[in-house]
């Protein structure tokens, strides 16, 4: 059966999943990087990286992914659906590998990239996004691949199977909020706490049967 799962998506301490405003300069916001840095240390983004348990967690990222789901402003800065040569951060080769598909209110025709992504946009409810996305990945597991705010609607409702969420010791105060909304999680979710010597903590979260 084809697993919904999100993996190394970053919040602060006080749960941000970014920061603001975001811009073309800034696709992070006032975050900037920190919320990645431990993973740009990593063998999995790497030669050079670490290979203890932030490596091991990263590397998971892809095993088994046959489409990603992303959030609008995942794909783009504010007003993205106005440029039409607009392609998406990554250049011509995006890291996805797979069908990847954008949910927006604003839809175009796909876009056909380098290394097996292609983009997809999509104006639909979460439910039947993944309906579509699952049909795409061929029997393969679907990565919603955030922003907070897709991420946290695929949990509100039911949909994520396994969710790796990486708490990076930095206090944001401002951004977007992974958790709002999503009260008494655990009684729905058995979830693991991971502690690394990089200061990061892993939370893994697995729905219960
Ligand atoms: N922390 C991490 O690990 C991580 C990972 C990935 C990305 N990010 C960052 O997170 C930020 C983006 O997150 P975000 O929460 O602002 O936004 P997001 O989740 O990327 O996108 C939300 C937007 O997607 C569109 N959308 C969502 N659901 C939809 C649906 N069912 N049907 C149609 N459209 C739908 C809407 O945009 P429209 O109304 O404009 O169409 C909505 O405002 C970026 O800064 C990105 O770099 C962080």
């Amino acid at each position: 059966m084809s697993r919904t799962r999100v993996h190394s998506f970053a919040v602060s301490l006080d749960g941000f999943g970014s920061g603001e405003p975001q811009s073309l300069e800034a696709p992070f916001g006032h975050a900037g990087q920190r919320l990645h840095t431990w993973m740009f240390a990593t063998r999995f983004w790497g030669p050079d990286g670490s290979s203890g348990v932030d490596d091991a967690l990263a590397q998971q990222h892809s095993v088994g992914i046959g489409a990603e789901i992303m959030g609008s402003h995942k794909f783009g800065p504010p007003g993205w659906q106005d440029d039409p040569d607009w392609r998406g951060w990554w250049g011509e080769d995006p890291p996805f590998h797979t069908p990847t598909f954008v949910l927006t209110h604003r839809p175009r025709p796909p876009l056909e990239m380098a290394g097996g992504t292609t983009f997809h946009f999509l104006d639909a409810p979460v439910a039947e996004a993944l309906e579509v996305a699952r049909e795409a990945a061929g029997g393969l597991d679907v990565r919603v691949g955030g922003g907070a705010t897709v991420v946290r609607d695929f949990l509100a409702a039911g949909l994520v199977d396994h969710a790796h969420v990486v708490q990076v010791p930095i206090l944001l105060g401002r951004g977007v909020r992974l958790w709002d909304g999503l009260e008494s999680l655990e009684d729905t979710y058995a979830i693991e706490v991971v502690a690394s010597p990089s200061g990061v903590v892993h939370l893994l979260l697995d729905r219960r049967d």
